[in-house]
């Protein structure tokens, strides 16, 4: 059995539940680590494609653990009813594809704690979450493979809530300490912004850019 890389085992630490769901379940890794590290009691493991579902029912049967995790072909959330599951995981797709896969099925995504890693458009993201009356009340950053990635622990609380532009990109409560993620990162986008800023004629695009120049260098 493959090792989790940091990413999906950190969501392995987060999700729980009695009843836990992976959208997007891929070859089943996360399903099998959630009911080893018992984590989860049950999993329905999703996925829109034959394929991966195939390979998750293998890697499912190889743990023996057939009995505990049930294998969906199902578009986003289709499949589930309000409460059928406490937990639902979607990670590994953009932001966007996240965003219409909670509004295909409201009733089931504002009555599940969600754990949510969108690997595109994570400011964009987290703005739909709060305009729409999702609370993100974990909001984490892990390095897997030379890549970072946001993991955001969501609930529905009914209200809009505010922000502003340093909370879309980094997050309400950062975790800025040396060493950290997030520090990395912020770190990283500065360099970037830094060579790319002299390069951007005078306009929108260019107050936009030194915005964020000074939001990741300051923190
Ligand atoms: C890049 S993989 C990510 C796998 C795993 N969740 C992870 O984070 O490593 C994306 C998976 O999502 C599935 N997928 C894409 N759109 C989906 C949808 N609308 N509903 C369910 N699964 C979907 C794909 O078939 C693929 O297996």
């Amino acid at each position: 059995m493959a090792v989790l890389g940091n990413r999906l085992s950190r969501i392995a630490d987060i999700a729980g539940g009695s009843t836990v769901c992976d959208v997007g379940c891929d070859h089943g890794y996360l399903a099998i680590e959630l009911i080893k590290r018992k984590r989860a009691g049950h999993v329905i493991a999703s996925d829109l494609r034959e394929g991966p579902l195939q390979r998750a029912k293998e890697n499912i049967k190889r743990a023996g653990l057939e009995s505990d995790i049930d294998i969906v072909l199902s578009d986003g959330l289709c499949h589930l009813k309000k409460e059928s599951a406490d937990c639902i995981v979607i990670a590994g797709m953009g932001g966007p594809l996240i965003e219409n896969i909670l509004k295909g099925n409201e009733e089931v995504a504002k009555n599940a704690v969600l754990v949510l890693s969108p690997q595109s458009h994570v400011p964009e993201f987290r703005e739909f979450l709060w305009d729409n009356g999702y609370e993100i009340i974990g909001d984490e950053m892990v390095f897997d493979d030379e890549k970072y990635y946001f993991i955001l622990t969501v609930r529905y609380c009914g209200s809009p809530i505010s922000y502003n532009k340093r909370d879309s990109l980094i997050g309400k409560d950062p975790d800025l300490s040396e060493g950290s993620a997030l520090k990395a990162f912020c770190d990283k986008k500065t360099r970037e912004l830094d060579l790319i800023i002299p390069q951007i004629p005078d306009g929108k695009r260019l107050e936009k850019l030194r915005e964020e120049f000074r939001i990741y260098s300051e923190g």
